[in-house]
């Protein structure tokens, strides 16, 4: 079994694949995507998405981190990731799952699910643009709107060359809207000849023995559940190998998410505040002790005030009201 860490745009950053790697579990990471239009990109684009690049493509921790392209042109699909292939990815992941009004607008993500000809040409112009030695793979959901073409798209991307297929277990119509179908994905796992992997809604061990049982696959990724408990790969591995595992406590989670925001090398001015409060928000799910932070944040939007509340927060979580 390997478990792998979902891309996530604008919430799994470099920093974030490192410090979610370093306490073991996971197998591989995939960048936010980089969306590809009619042009070639030049590497800083690439190197912006994964600083890993000037590391030979891997964490600190050495969990390798596939490039993620998007986009809906086969011929500059090839061109984009012949252009990444100097850089040396440890693989070549393609998203034909984003459900963003703007990115299937423009025909690309779980638009082309509609279109599994279109879907096989991009496979194959990518496949065939990078060293047969370089992984591709793709991330697909069951359908746009139902599970109509599922197999026929698992086909082409078979035929396209594609290593391995990841599958989030709904449609786009169905967003991120519990419950992920995870049996929906046997009919293609039980068939083709490639690694499926199993994706969505899941939260916790029990869950990835769920999916892993009603998909068929071995391999899971895993989104949100990452963020609302940071060492739930290693639960998940323990649970698997049947180790002991001590689960990390509240106020060690908290020392992850302050080394985070203190690692991280995003400017912006309001980039500590709101992702804290959006990280705060995916750990209440498991810590109910996230939410008294989150109140004492909120309306902050200054760096150096909000680490002055986690400072306070940690000398004394929760004051009496005067
Ligand atoms: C905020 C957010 C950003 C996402 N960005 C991407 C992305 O860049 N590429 C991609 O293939 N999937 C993206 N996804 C989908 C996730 O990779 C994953 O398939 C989905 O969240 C279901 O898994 P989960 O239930 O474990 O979260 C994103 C999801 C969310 C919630």
């Amino acid at each position: 079994m390997r478990t792998f860490l979902a891309p996530m745009e604008g919430v799994i950053d470099y920093e974030m694949r490192d410090i979610l790697t370093q306490r073991g579990g996971y197998h591989r990471c995939v960048t936010e995507f980089i969306r590809v239009n009619n042009q070639v990109l030049p590497e800083k684009v690439f190197l912006r998405f994964s600083p890993e690049l000037n590391h030979g493509g891997m964490t600190s921790h050495g969990i390798p981190v596939y490039l993620q392209l998007l986009g809906g042109n086969p011929k500059f699909m090839g061109l984009n990731a012949a252009r990444a292939q100097t850089l040396e990815p440890p693989g070549i992941d393609i998203n034909f799952g984003c459900p963003s009004k703007t990115v299937t607008r423009n025909e690309g993500g779980s638009a082309l699910l509609k279109e599994p000809a279109r879907i096989g040409d991009i496979v194959t112009a990518v496949r065939d643009s990078v060293d047969p030695k370089i992984p591709v793979t793709a991330k697909i959901r069951l359908g746009f709107s139902s599970h109509d073409y599922l197999d026929e798209v698992a086909d082409r991307i078979v035929s396209g060359g594609a290593t391995e297929l990841c599958i989030h277990a709904r449609t786009r119509e169905d967003r991120y809207k519990p419950p992920a179908y995870w049996s929906a994905v046997r009919q293609v796992a039980d068939r083709i000849s490639i690694p499926v992997i199993i994706n969505g809604e899941i939260w916790s061990a029990e869950d990835a023995i769920q999916a892993q049982k009603q998909s068929g696959c071995n391999d899971i990724m895993l989104g949100r559940g990452a963020l609302t408990c940071p060492d739930i790969a290693a639960r998940i591995e323990a649970e698997h190998t049947g180790r002991n595992y001590e689960m990390i406590s509240w106020g060690e989670t908290l020392d992850i998410v302050i080394r985070y925001l203190n690692n991280s090398s995003n400017k912006h001015p309001r980039f500590t505040s709101n992702r804290l409060k959006q990280w705060l928000v995916f750990l209440q799910r498991h810590y109910p002790q996230a939410e008294a932070l989150f109140q004492r944040v909120k309306r902050l939007k200054n760096r150096d005030e909000v680490f002055e509340q986690i400072g306070k927060y940690q000398k004394n979580p929760n004051p009496q009201p005067e």
